[in-house]
């Protein structure tokens, strides 16, 4: 997608990031997973972050609402530190919808329900019915066992139940990688109304060129730990034969070719 960067301020800064496994201290100093990684995502802004299996893309999101902890440089998120965040205030602020898409116990209503009674607010038969059918799922599909879906279909409630909060920062860890072409644009169509309507800023992991051609603005590939390169979706050079994830041949369409 060939859309101007909004010009304005920081949703998300990494600045000098380093994360290491095991955590410093447990054994060593560790191996460094992300290792001096730099970037700012502006709000209303979609960056694609891709590279190969290992490259600490999901490691990269779980720093931003703190699910892990950076041992070294900095992450901010809407200007303050993550660390100066209360946890649950941040993790409304900048939602994470996981790939396996972990559904809790209950039923698909309760799901969509459990987050936003965290934040003591209701949810409607009526409302919870529209958030499926905006992502072509039956509203009959509220009263299922969350536990008896498809992947794809959890993935999507996953995706329903993060937006549902309106998170000003949304974290999207490869949440079409279960989904067919058409399903996945429907989520991809859900995504970019809030961030054109609301503002709302992206962090959008993916296997798939041409989704990320379709959703992003920047594209940020991350190699060994590394920023390998940061700038316009239009200036990046694919892998002409990317090394992992599902998905991204299913996605492409027909006739459109592997790299650059
Ligand atoms: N819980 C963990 N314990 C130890 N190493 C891990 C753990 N999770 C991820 N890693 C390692 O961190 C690196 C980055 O992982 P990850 O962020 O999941 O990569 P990606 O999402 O790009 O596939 C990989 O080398 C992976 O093996
Ligand atoms: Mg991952």
């Amino acid at each position: 997608m060939n859309r101007p960067v909004p010009a304005t301020h920081a949703a998300v800064e990494f600045v000098d990031v380093v994360f290491r496994r095991p955590a410093a201290g447990e054994r060593g100093n560790g191996v460094a997973v992300l290792d001096g990684v730099s970037f700012t995502l502006n709000r209303g802004e979609v960056l694609a972050i891709v590279g190969p299996s290992g490259a600490g893309k999901t490691t990269l999101l779980h720093l931003v609402n703190r699910l892990l902890e950076a041992d070294g440089g900095e992450v901010r998120v809407g200007g303050r530190r993550v660390r100066d965040w209360p946890p649950p205030a941040l993790r409304r602020h900048a939602g994470l919808v996981f790939q396996s898409a972990p559904m809790l116990p209950g039923t698909v209503f309760d799901n969509l329900e459990a987050p936003l009674r965290l934040a003591g607010r209701a949810l409607s038969r009526a409302e919870a019915a529209r958030w499926l059918e905006a992502v072509e799922l039956d509203p009959a599909l509220l009263e299922q066992d969350a536990a008896t879906l498809s992947s794809g279909q959890k993935q999507r409630v996953a995706l329903l139940r993060t937006l549902a909060t309106e998170p000003a920062v949304l974290l999207v860890d490869e949440v079409t990688s279960a989904l067919d072409m058409a399903s996945a644009r429907v989520v991809e169509s859900l995504v970019l109304d809030r961030v054109r309507t609301r503002g709302l800023s992206v962090l959008w992991v993916t296997h798939d060129e041409a989704q990320a051609r379709r959703v992003a603005h920047r594209v940020l590939h991350l190699e060994g730990g590394r920023v390998r390169y940061l700038g316009p979706v239009d200036g990046y050079r694919w892998p002409a034969h990317p090394t992992d994830g599902p998905g991204k041949v299913a996605c492409r369409p027909a006739g459109e070719g592997g790299g650059s």
